[in-house]
């Protein structure tokens, strides 16, 4: 089976060779081919070129793309989709003058979505996020990592992270699973946060991993959760499980979490609204990805992680959405790429970049997916008729997608 796409009028973040990550200045780079063609044999990127060398090719099914733009899909690498219901009176709440801090000291927030999560069923659960991820596909996304975390019991972490398995499962594009051990201290447990952690590292993380339904380990390093001694105890009983660090960090207060998350190699360490000196110096050198989540910063009305302090550090940044109840219910990709030119002051090659392939790397997936590369998987959005790619974070709020291709499928 192979599909042409052809007449592309923009062809973009193409690249020769394997680029899985980039950094500083190379950010502001992103490869495009005018006029061009795409060829894709069976789930795979076999050729592309401009149009004049398009001419002898033959393919069982062809597109035209006059007019349009074509990219690699959106790599998400941080996402909580499993998630039962919503927290909409939360949202009301806080237009009426709450903090997300006052709502979580009264019992809110992560409680109140651990309580709605306890009640809900495996099935449930997989029916309301099955069509979570069945949407953000139709906006563009093609890779996407989601967190446990609302379960705060060793049975109701399982059950999400079995969920996350299930998706994996009947979904066409991978899905990273990422155990999120220590969300929040469970009401259960106030008081006596050692206690909770002492199951997590003796008993949620062996199991979870004996199970093999995590490949990441995460904790909420922030004041009033987990500190910097607490974290260090999780991601210490993780990496005896070979559990990789993604954690949760600068958020609402920078006290070290970020040395600490490069101390363990973290693969990234994400939120950084606030971001001290000493934490970039900390991810210098490191291997260690940056992602900033600016859909939460609008969503909360907290400050946008400093990403062009970041980038021009010379260091890499991924966007990814942060897809919660709690701060960020949208997993558009589109928006936060919009949101990452317009408040972070990323130019649009930046932020596409940091959309796709550094988002891919997030995952460990930037050696198969995050750009137009021959042998690469062909995980493509084709856009509507527009008139270039600075369209896409330009005209913010609309849905400029025309078509998602996973695998060389029509989604
Ligand atoms: O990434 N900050 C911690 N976790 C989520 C939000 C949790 C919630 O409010 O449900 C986040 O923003
Ligand atoms: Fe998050």
């Amino acid at each position: 089976m192979t599909l042409l796409i052809k007449n592309i009028k923009e062809l973009l973040q193409v690249r020769d060779t394997n680029v899985t990550i980039v950094k500083g200045e190379d950010m502001k780079v992103l490869p495009i081919l005018k006029n061009a063609y795409l060829l894709i044999e069976h789930d795979t990127i076999v050729e592309f070129g401009p149009m004049e060398e398009c001419l002898n090719i033959e393919a069982d099914q062809t597109i035209d793309a006059t007019g349009k733009v074509v990219l690699p899909t959106w790599c998400d690498s941080h996402t909580h989709i499993v998630y039962a219901g919503d927290r909409t009176q939360e949202f009301v709440d806080r237009i009426n003058g709450l903090s997300y801090e006052d709502i979580a000291n009264r019992g809110g927030g992560i409680l109140n979505s651990a309580e709605q999560l306890q009640n809900t069923s495996e099935d449930e659960l997989y029916n309301q996020a099955s069509k979570r991820l069945t949407e953000v596909i139709k906006l563009g996304t093609g890779a996407i990592e989601i967190k446990s975390g609302y379960g705060l019991t060793v049975e109701a972490e399982l059950k999400m992270l079995r969920v996350i398995k299930r998706l994996k499962h009947d979904f066409p594009i991978p899905v990273k699973p990422t155990l999120l051990a220590a969300h929040a201290i469970p009401k259960a447990y106030k008081g006596n946060k050692k206690a909770f952690i002492d199951i997590v590292v003796n008993e949620l993380i062996p199991k979870a991993a004996e199970a093999h339904l995590a490949e990441y380990i995460d904790v909420f390093c922030e004041k009033g959760y987990f500190d910097l001694e607490d974290t260090q105890r999780i991601l210490e009983a993780a990496k005896a499980h070979r559990l990789i660090p993604k954690i949760h960090v600068n958020q609402f207060n920078a006290f070290g979490g970020v040395a600490l998350g490069v101390e363990y190699d973290a693969l990234s360490v994400d939120h950084l609204e606030e971001l001290n000196p000493e934490d970039i110096s900390a991810l210098q050198g490191s291997n260690t990805m940056p992602v900033a989540l600016p859909s939460c910063s609008y969503f909360l009305s907290i400050p946008y992680t400093p990403g062009r302090a970041i980038i021009d550090a010379g260091l890499p940044l991924a966007l990814a959405t942060d897809y919660n109840p709690g701060s960020t219910p949208s997993g558009n990709m589109n928006f936060v790429v919009s949101s990452a030119c317009i408040k972070m002051k990323l130019t649009p090659e930046e932020a596409i970049n940091a959309a796709t392939i550094n988002g891919a790397y997030a995952m460990g997936l930037s050696n198969r997916y995050g750009s137009i590369c021959r042998g690469k998987k062909a995980n493509i959005i084709i856009t509507k008729a527009i008139p270039g790619y600075y369209h896409l974070p330009y005209a913010f709020g609309n849905n400029l997608i025309e078509t998602v291709i996973i695998n060389g499928d029509v989604f």
